[in-house]
């Protein structure tokens, strides 16, 4: 529900942490969240891509929802990137915690109005709301975005979003890109985000980064400092899932087990950097 979701970083906002968001694709990768999260005794999010809900359906919602449940640590369930109007209104039907309405790659006055009609069947159903201003570059599940299309987010069209949407979270665009960061490094512009920071805090809206892949933890925390309650984490997670899978091993299940233990081994990292482990 919108609660445990909100409550989840109303909590961190007021510990000044960030909560992880984990984008799961089957039942391994839900286990390593939960076991990453109970070890660390962390609150964690499990978020499901609408490619990856396409392939898992069902069965793969009903798996998060129960292994959330299930867990002695606060875990919200999330649909993420939901850029089709149905989709997002079968992910309601379907018993997420929280949806993200992604309209990022519409002209502002269309993703606000998009956002806005959205919002308001999310929050009727009482489901927490996560939108997208901006856009960032990179690759995720298939879907490339450019460089030269990157799209820093606006403060004042923040400000004039947060008030007619009324959205729980914002996901902004500072530099931040989806998968791998160019060689040189990220390039996160720090002035923006604190700008951004105090604008979603004064709508009550928590700040959201996308493309926590390939950021150092110096740049996380500075990223806190500044006021990020959730991080988006996919590719680091993804690769070394992928990764032990090629390695040559005999048995099924030893293959599944060091693939979980690879991803929980990451997802533990990123919730000490993160700054909640411990809180639960
Ligand atoms: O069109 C939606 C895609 O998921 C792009 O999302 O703006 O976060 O890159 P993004
Ligand atoms: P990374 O793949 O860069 O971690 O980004 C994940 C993300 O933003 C999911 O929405
Ligand atoms: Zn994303
Ligand atoms: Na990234």
């Amino acid at each position: 529900s919108l609660q445990i979701a909100k409550n989840i970083l109303l909590e961190a906002a007021n510990g000044h942490y960030a909560v992880g968001a984990f984008n799961v694709y089957n039942l391994e990768g839900i286990s390593s969240v939960i076991s990453a999260a109970k070890d660390e005794g962390s609150p964690a999010i499990l978020q499901i891509h609408p490619t990856a809900l396409r392939h898992g359906k069902g069965a793969l919602v009903a798996a998060c929802i129960s292994a959330a449940k299930t867990a002695n640590v606060p875990i919200a369930v999330h649909l993420d990137h939901g850029t089709d109007e149905q989709e997002i209104l079968d992910a309601i039907d379907m018993g997420f915690d929280s949806i993200m309405i992604d309209c990022s790659h519409l002209p502002f006055k269309e993703n606000l109005e998009r956002t806005k009609r959205i919002t308001i069947a999310a929050h009727s159903r009482n489901v927490f709301v996560e939108a997208e201003l901006g856009r960032l570059s990179g690759t995720e599940d298939g879907l490339t975005v450019e460089e030269y299309e990157e799209k820093l987010t606006d403060p004042i069209q923040a400000d004039e979003f947060l008030r007619e949407t009324k959205v729980d979270a914002l996901a902004v665009c500072i530099g931040n890109v989806h998968g791998i960061y160019p060689k040189d490094g990220p390039k996160l512009k720090f002035d923006l985000l604190q700008k951004l920071g105090e604008i979603t805090s004064k709508h009550n809206s928590f700040l959201v980064l996308h493309g926590a892949s390939g950021l150092s933890p110096d740049v996380i925390k500075e990223c806190i400092k500044h006021g990020v309650r959730k991080f988006n984490v996919n590719t680091e997670v993804r690769s070394a899932y992928v990764t032990t899978l090629r390695e040559p091993k005999k048995d099924l299940l030893d293959i599944m087990s060091c693939a979980q233990d690879a991803m929980k081994t990451v997802i533990a990292e990123k919730l000490k950097v993160f700054g909640s482990s411990g809180k639960f």
